[in-house]
């Protein structure tokens, strides 16, 4: 049986791919600090999964308790979501940011290379690409984030691939990813971020329930058809089917892979709003404010190497992300509180 040590499994993706994971016949132990989730989330990947799984409270930058957890369980491979994301917060605090994700993520290489274990995929993202003067990002797209968060993802690709020149035996999966949306079909897991969202998605649908007056629409004078920004939004099940094919890929003919993950199409503000009113029959007031610092007008994925490499291929749309986050909302007003 593979054993996979799933660092941040508790967050959004996380719990999603750990559900799958499990499926799939892995076994899973997950790292969390509870930071920006709940425990409450391990008990409904049990009940969705019908499997057991440890999970271990504590962080990713704790050396001693990483030796112990490899020391203790014979991991095959880690998935590496253990992370903060919050763009416009990397930007007040770095050192926070640098800290969490960058040292995080050494001391997790660190103790898996003393322990022996060399397969790892980690979340990186399209912010690597920063502002590259053209909207299609394939993998060949130059690097050059904008923000302290992209910046911690570089520096964690920057190490892997030197990382992988000095040590070939690690088989490493980069993957970047577009804009994650969606949850489980069931209604049971979902986005549940701490505090006033960041991102459009878990925005609109606290909306939707009642928890927020109106969406405040980032500009509507970019050079995009209807004006909003366009982003390309990716269901957060397709997303993990894609670790789930990295996982089963990497050997030794593909021993280092950095893939886009994203569907190709991008949607405005206003398409996303629209579609979650058709999906949900529930009303989203908004206004349009001014423009958010840092956001550019359109970005979306050329996926064509993870379908090449993986055979992976996003297949759920815009009715599915909205129809299945407000399945989650609906059934959830608070997260995961009531656990
Ligand atoms: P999330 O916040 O829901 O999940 C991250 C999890 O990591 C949380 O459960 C948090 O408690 C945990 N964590 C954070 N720091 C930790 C530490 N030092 N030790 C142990 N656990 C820690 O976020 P998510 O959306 O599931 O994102 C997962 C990964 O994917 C992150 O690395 C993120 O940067 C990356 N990513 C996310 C997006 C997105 O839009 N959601 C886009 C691109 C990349
Ligand atoms: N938007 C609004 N109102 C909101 C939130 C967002 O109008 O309340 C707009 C933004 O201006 C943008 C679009 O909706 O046009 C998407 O914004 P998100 O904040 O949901 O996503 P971003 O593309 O800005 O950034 C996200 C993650 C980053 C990640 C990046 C990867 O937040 O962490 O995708 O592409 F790095």
């Amino acid at each position: 049986m593979r054993k996979v040590l799933v660092t941040g499994g508790t967050g959004y993706i996380g719990s999603h791919t750990v559900i799958q994971l499990l499926n799939a016949g892995f076994e899973v132990v997950i790292l969390d600090n509870l930071s920006n989730s709940s425990k409450g989330v391990v008990a409904r990947i049990e009940e969705l999964s019908g499997t057991g799984l440890d999970f271990i409270e504590g962080d990713v930058r704790d050396h001693e308790l990483l030796r112990g957890i490899f020391a203790k369980y014979a991991f095959d491979s880690a998935i590496h979501f253990a992370g903060l994301k919050a763009v416009g917060e990397s930007q007040e605090k770095p050192l926070k940011y640098y800290d969490n994700n960058v040292t995080g993520s050494i001391v997790l290489f660190e103790e898996m290379m003393r322990a022996g274990v060399h397969k790892l995929i980690f979340s990186s993202s399209a912010t690597v690409y920063g502002d590259p003067g053209y909207v299609c990002y394939s993998e060949t797209t130059p690097l050059a984030p904008i923000n302290v968060y992209g910046r911690t993802k570089l520096i964690v690709e920057d190490t892997l691939r030197d990382l992988k020149k000095a040590e070939p035996r690690w088989q490493i999966a980069l993957l970047r990813y577009f804009n994650p949306v969606g949850a489980h079909i069931s209604g049971r897991i979902g986005e549940n971020p701490f505090g006033v969202p960041n991102n459009l998605m878990p925005f609109i649908s606290q909306v939707a329930i009642g928890s927020r007056p109106k969406l405040m629409v980032y500009g509507n004078d970019y050079a995009t058809p209807d004006g909003t920004g366009l982003r390309d939004y990716v269901h957060v099940e397709d997303l993990v089917a894609g670790h789930v094919a990295a996982l089963n890929t990497l050997g030794d003919a593909n021993s280092f892979l950095t893939l886009n993950l994203g569907t190709g199409k991008p949607y405005s503000v206003l398409e996303m709003i629209g579609a979650f009113e058709r999906t949900s029959g529930v009303k989203i007031p908004y206004e349009i404010v001014e423009r958010r610092a840092g956001d550019l007008p359109e970005y979306y994925a050329n996926a064509d190497l993870a379908k090449e490499v993986l055979g992976w291929q996003a297949r759920l749309g815009i009715d599915r992300m909205c129809a299945d986050t407000w399945r989650w909302q609906k059934t959830n007003p608070a997260g995961y509180v009531i656990d």
